[in-house]
This record gives C-alpha cells, structure tokens and sequence, in this order.
C-alpha cells in the first residue's frame, strides 16, 4: 500500500511538471560563478561562509539543459526564495512571456521518502497561489526574464522556487521601473576591461506576515543590488533598490546605495548583511 501510494506520487510528479532537475548543495558557491569574487553573500544567522544556518533554508543550484543558470537560496518554511543570484550579460530579443506560463518544481526538494510525506512540504505550488481557482498573488520571479541572456536561461526562471508572492499590480507597476533602470544601468556602466558586459545581481524578498492559503508567505518587501567593474571610469559601481511588495503608482523609483539596502536588510533579518565581498570593490583597506 505504501509503495503504491509512493509510486503514484512519482508518477503524478513525473507527469505533470516539466522537470527541472536542479541540484542541492550545501555551500550556494558550489553553484557556480555568480558571486562578486566568488564569495557568497552573509547574512548573518541566515548564511554564512556560504552555507545555510538554518535548516529551512537550502542551497537550490538552478539547473535547466545541463546548466546550471542561477543560484537560490529557498525557504522550506515560508516556502518563498530569500534571494536569487546571477549574472547580468546583456540580453537578447526572443519571445517568451513571463505570465501564464507553467511553472516548474524542484524534483529534488521533495522528500525522498514520498511513501511517509505529503507532497509539496518543502515547496510552494501552483494552486497555493489561489484562491477560489484564480490567483490572488501572481507569481513573481526573482531572476527575472527580462535580465536573462538566452531563450533557456529565460525559461529556466520559471520555477515557483524563484517566484514570491506578489501583490496584483506590482509586477507591471513599479517592480517593472526597477526592472527596467537597474537593466540600464547595467547596460551603460558596466563594461568590463574586455569590453564585456558583465555584472554580478542578486534579487530577494523580505518575508512579510501574511501567509497565502497558510502554505506561503507574501513578502513584505523586494530588493535588489548589482555589483560591476566600470572600464571607463575605472571604477567598481554598485547600485540598489528596494520597495514595498504594494501597488503603486510607477513613475519614480528611489536609488539607494548597497550600504543603504544592507541596512535595511539587517534591520528587517535582524542579522549583519553583506551582499558582495567588500561592499563591491577590490580594496582591502
Ligand atoms: C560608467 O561608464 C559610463 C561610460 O561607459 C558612464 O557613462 C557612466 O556614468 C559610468 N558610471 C558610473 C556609475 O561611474
Ligand atoms: C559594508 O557596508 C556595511 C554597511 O552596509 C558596513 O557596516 C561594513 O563595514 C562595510 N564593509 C566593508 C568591508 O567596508
């Protein structure tokens, strides 16, 4: 009976979710280079020296056609990213949307055992962002397709373990402006030596007090911050944002500096936060 059931479950993940077989890690560096000077962000009680210190959290190494595309770092609690992290190279035209897609699971967060568990502990589904068969929050990506470089990296985002909660209007409104301004500025500052494009981002969520049907938590805040080399000023640039998960009217958008969002990251994570080695520069001073 139980392996039964078990097999059921299999087939029932096999079936209906594209796979996705991304790979947990204990360490978010093993994911690849897509950290300012191959460290891994802190954030104090949270993550540290690059490993989880929490047991809710694990490592997600996004992998999609045998490449690993970005890294996670998810809450199997609150069932919600903490951050995405990744790296901007420009991007190119394709058609894709990023609404009304279907969204992928991670195989590998589900417990091994799925004959004693039920499944989706670890992870938010689709239908948890329902209510009354209609969404109530959309899913909104971290990692968001229109940073993505190729038509596999932009599908690779949509995976509900890169996805928040996000409040009707939001997307399309002023997250859509922060979107947009940090990709140009991306694209006019951050030239590299090699006359690359080239810069280091890491998008996240601040978890808010609402729980979605009890499953998933809505963010109270979003962030996000790149780190880059500037070859004509010969200068390391670094720029954030972040703002309230609300509707709102999306004409301006504040900028803040790194040291401006990890404060406030500290203040909401209640831990010492540290996006990028050194605060996104190479002097040791
Ligand atoms: C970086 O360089 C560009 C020219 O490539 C310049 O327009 C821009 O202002 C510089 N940005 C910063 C933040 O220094
Ligand atoms: C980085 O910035 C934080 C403020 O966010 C500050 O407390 C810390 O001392 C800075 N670290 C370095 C290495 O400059």
């Amino acid at each position: 009976m139980g392996l039964l059931v078990a097999c059921v479950v299999c087939v029932l993940l096999a079936l209906s979710f594209p796979g996705i077989v991304s790979k947990l890690e204990d360490k978010l560096t093993k994911c690849g280079d897509f950290f300012f000077e191959e460290e891994s962000p802190l954030i104090h009680g949270i993550l540290e020296n690059s490993e989880p210190q929490n047991n809710d959290y694990r490592v997600v190494c996004q992998k999609y056609k045998n490449k690993i595309r970005y890294a996670t770092l998810y809450d199997t609690g609150k069932k919600i990213p903490l951050f995405s992290a990744y790296k901007y190279t420009g991007t190119k035209v394709f058609v894709k949307q990023e609404s009304l897609q279907t969204w992928m699971i991670e195989l590998e967060l589900e417990p091994k055992d799925a004959e004693m568990s039920v499944p989706f502990e670890n992870q938010a589904r689709n239908k948890d962002y329902w209510i009354k068969n209609t969404y109530k929050y959309f899913p909104g990506t971290l990692f968001s397709m229109s940073h993505t470089a190729d038509e596999e990296t932009a599908e690779s985002i949509l995976t509900l373990t890169n996805s928040v909660p996000q409040t009707n209007g939001f997307r399309d409104g002023i997250w859509n402006l922060v979107d947009q301004t940090t990709k140009e500025s991306m694209e006019n500052d951050c030239i590299d030596n090699n006359d690359n494009l080239v810069a280091y981002v890491m998008t996240g969520a601040v978890p808010g007090n609402t729980m979605l049907n009890q499953r998933v938590n809505v963010p109270s805040y979003m962030w996000t911050a790149f780190c880059c080399y500037n070859s004509t000023t010969t200068s390391w640039v670094s720029k954030a944002y972040y703002t309230e998960n609300k509707r709102k009217k999306a004409t301006k958008i504040k900028l803040k500096s790194l040291e401006d969002l990890q404060g406030f990251l500290t203040t909401k994570l209640g831990g010492k936060v540290e996006l990028f080695k050194n605060n996104c520069s190479l002097d040791d001073s």
